[in-house]
């Protein structure tokens, strides 16, 4: 990561992630208890479903300067509140296609994940963390 930062001109995406009370905060959880390492520039707002959050909410964290956003919930059919990862799913989507024509693309992201997923935690979110420092910092910073 020391060297990527270095790439980028010491470019640290902000990355605000949404994760669900019941397994991806867990499994977040778990990723640091494990020690496993995954990229410190994440911030965590833990959520009682993806189901919970409003696509205003990401849209927010863009106009505040997210440079990207993703969702974490249970996997899929194991949600507790039995659907709202799949609302989430959709939602998230949706949006993705009209944050495209926007020049926001490829900055939201959507994972399911199992409490006991704290690799795949760190995985995912080291990806995702790459993938935006490829692309660079938001196009609304400093509007
Ligand atoms: Fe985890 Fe719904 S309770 S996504």
């Amino acid at each position: 990561m020391e060297e990527k930062k270095k790439e980028w001109n010491g470019f640290e995406p902000k990355i605000v992630g949404f994760c669900c009370n019941w397994c991806s905060y867990a499994a977040a959880d778990l990723a640091g208890i494990s020690r496993l390492k995954y990229p410190p520039n994440i911030r965590i707002i833990r959520v009682p479903c993806t189901g919970k959050v409003d696509p205003l909410y990401i849209l927010k964290a863009f106009e505040l300067g997210a440079d990207g956003v993703f969702i974490a919930g249970c996997m899929e059919g194991e949600c507790h509140y039995l659907t709202g990862n799949l609302y989430a799913r959709d939602r998230v989507e949706r949006l993705k296609r009209d944050l495209e024509k926007v020049g926001l693309g490829g900055r939201l992201e959507m994972f399911f994940m199992s409490a006991a997923m704290g690799k795949e935690f760190a995985a995912a979110t080291t990806d995702l963390t790459e993938r935006i420092m490829k692309m660079g910092p938001s196009p609304l910073k400093g509007k």
